[in-house]
């Protein structure tokens, strides 16, 4: 028997290409490939790009060029290392890769992966491979499910992707280029995604899509099903405690998702809503199809149904043609929501999209200053929002071992990291915790009641990072 080849797979960008990273590793374990942590032993190196703002491209040329003398080394010592470029560079840019790097010898774009097998024999056979097409089969219908051990590795928090791509439009954004047109999955199939991590120890499931309050996926009685339906449904999945879904879009917050919000205990308080900009102008201009009034309308409805809810949301600052007044507008409307946590970004103009060619730019002395001052304000209210759990009792998913010996980490339901002194053992239940103290984002605290010893095999390092940027919408 061959000894299993080695894969190397470095992500960067949204939760998406985190979720995307998994699915390659389990469609290439088909393959005979296992996974390493160091890329001068692998036989397989995969750059899961990102391409949503700054000088994303630039970045993974660099890399390759880091990956060329790795290559070289490996040569020398009688070994082909194939280098693959995934993700939406490698969308965006797909031929343009393959004249920069001679390195590269796969280009394949996010919705092509599950020919990453014929893809690597074709470079093999040829030379080169380049996929950046929209097939129009299904790629989720090709992909195999993870195996028990790679779910189990993986630990007790999972994202399951339910739709893809976006129909939006936003004139800053890449997202309906690089990712396509929406799509939602088929309930039946989320349903049975989720059923086999929760029976193999998963007790989160976040559901993602660029835009997945747009969730429109053929439900089984034939009919379409909205996001809230699909909730409940995955609600009643046994051994699963915890749902989450990321990222939406202000206009697609229907009736049925705050129904769910309503009626669902596992559904977190939690949600992640970007609104962009404060001011109305500049909403207009970025094609947002919403304002500021239709967004704190959106806020309140949820409010109305669970007084606990927080929210967090991405800023960019410094879009085309925003003034000393339009970004007070964004001041203003931080500090009337009061968010639990913010992404901002300075506006990066990327190719192809309608507001690269917009003239009246921001000098870039002026997003800095804007950049910090938002920032500025959102740590404040995102101090003020975790010092609020001290000397109270909060409920925490625990996840892994901590790296101070003897500690145990989870989070809220806020995404807030919580580490208690407690056996492994409680790796997977929920669990009250006295919250005690703060140490820069993390919040210390004691189990309040014994925990009822139920093993769970332990969590890997890797986990849902929720300081991880976020993606689309
Ligand atoms: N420039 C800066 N930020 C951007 N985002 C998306 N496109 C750009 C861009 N061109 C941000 C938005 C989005 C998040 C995922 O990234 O805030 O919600
Ligand atoms: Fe779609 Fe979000 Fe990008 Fe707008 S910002 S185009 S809603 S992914």
């Amino acid at each position: 028997m061959n000894p299993p080849r080695k894969l190397h797979i470095k992500s960067y960008g949204c939760q998406m290409n985190v979720y995307d990273a998994q699915r390659m590793v389990d469609t290439l374990a088909g393959e005979g490939f296992v996974e390493t942590s160091r890329v001068d032993e692998a036989d397989l190196v995969i750059l899961n790009t990102c391409h949503i703002r700054e000088k994303a491209s630039e970045k993974v040329y660099s890399e390759l060029g880091r990956l060329r003398a790795v290559k070289d080394d490996a040569a020398r010592g009688g070994r082909h290392m194939n280098i693959v470029v995934a993700g939406c560079v490698a969308q965006a840019e797909g031929q343009e890769i393959i004249r920069r790097a001679p390195v590269v010898d796969v280009v394949v774009g996010p919705q092509s992966y599950h020919h990453l097998p014929e893809l690597l024999a074709h470079a093999k056979r040829h030379g080169r491979a380049l996929e950046t097409e929209f097939p129009v089969e299904d790629k989720f219908g090709f992909l195999p499910p993870p195996g028990a051990d790679a779910i189990r590795a993986r630990g007790i928090s999972s994202f399951v992707t339910v739709q893809e791509g976006c129909d939006k439009f936003c004139t800053f954004c890449v997202v309906p280029y690089t990712r396509g047109t929406e799509v939602s999955r088929p309930v039946a199939k989320i349903v049975d995604d989720v059923a086999r991590l929760a029976d193999n120890g998963v007790r989160e499931i976040t559901l993602i899509g660029q835009n997945v309050n747009a969730y429109h996926g053929e439900g089984p009685d034939g009919r379409t099903w909205s996001l809230g339906t699909l909730l409940h449904r995955l609600a009643d999945i046994s051994g699963i405690a915890r749902l989450r879904y990321s990222t939406s879009h202000p206009r697609d917050v229907d009736d049925t998702l705050i129904a769910a919000h309503r009626d669902l205990a596992v559904l977190m308080p939690f949600v992640h809503l970007p609104v962009q900009s404060g001011s109305d102008r500049i909403l207009a201009a970025m094609n947002r199809k919403h304002t500021t009034d239709d967004y704190r309308a959106v806020i309140d409805r949820f409010r109305a149904v669970r007084q606990d809810i927080a929210f967090s949301s991405d800023f960019i600052v410094g879009f085309p043609g925003e003034t000393e007044e339009d970004f007070a507008g964004t001041l203003a409307l931080v500090t009337q929501i009061g968010y639990a946590g913010a992404y901002s970004f300075k506006y990066s103009p990327r190719p192809g999209t309608p507001a690269a060619d917009m003239r009246e730019t921001v000098s870039a002395a002026d997003m800095d200053e804007r950049l910090v001052r938002l920032q500025e304000l959102i740590d404040s209210q995102q101090s003020a929002f975790n010092r609020a759990a001290i000397g109270r009792t909060v409920d925490v998913l625990f996840e892994r071992s901590a790296r101070n010996p003897g500690q145990i980490v989870g989070r809220t339901a806020y995404l807030q990291p919580a580490h208690v002194m407690a056996s492994p053992d409680i790796i997977g239940q929920v669990l009250p915790v006295r919250i005690e103290s703060l140490e820069r984002y993390s919040l210390l605290g004691e189990l309040t009641v014994s925990a009822n010893a139920r093993p769970v095999q332990p969590a890997s390092s890797q986990i849902a990072n929720s300081s991880q940027i976020t993606m689309g919408a």
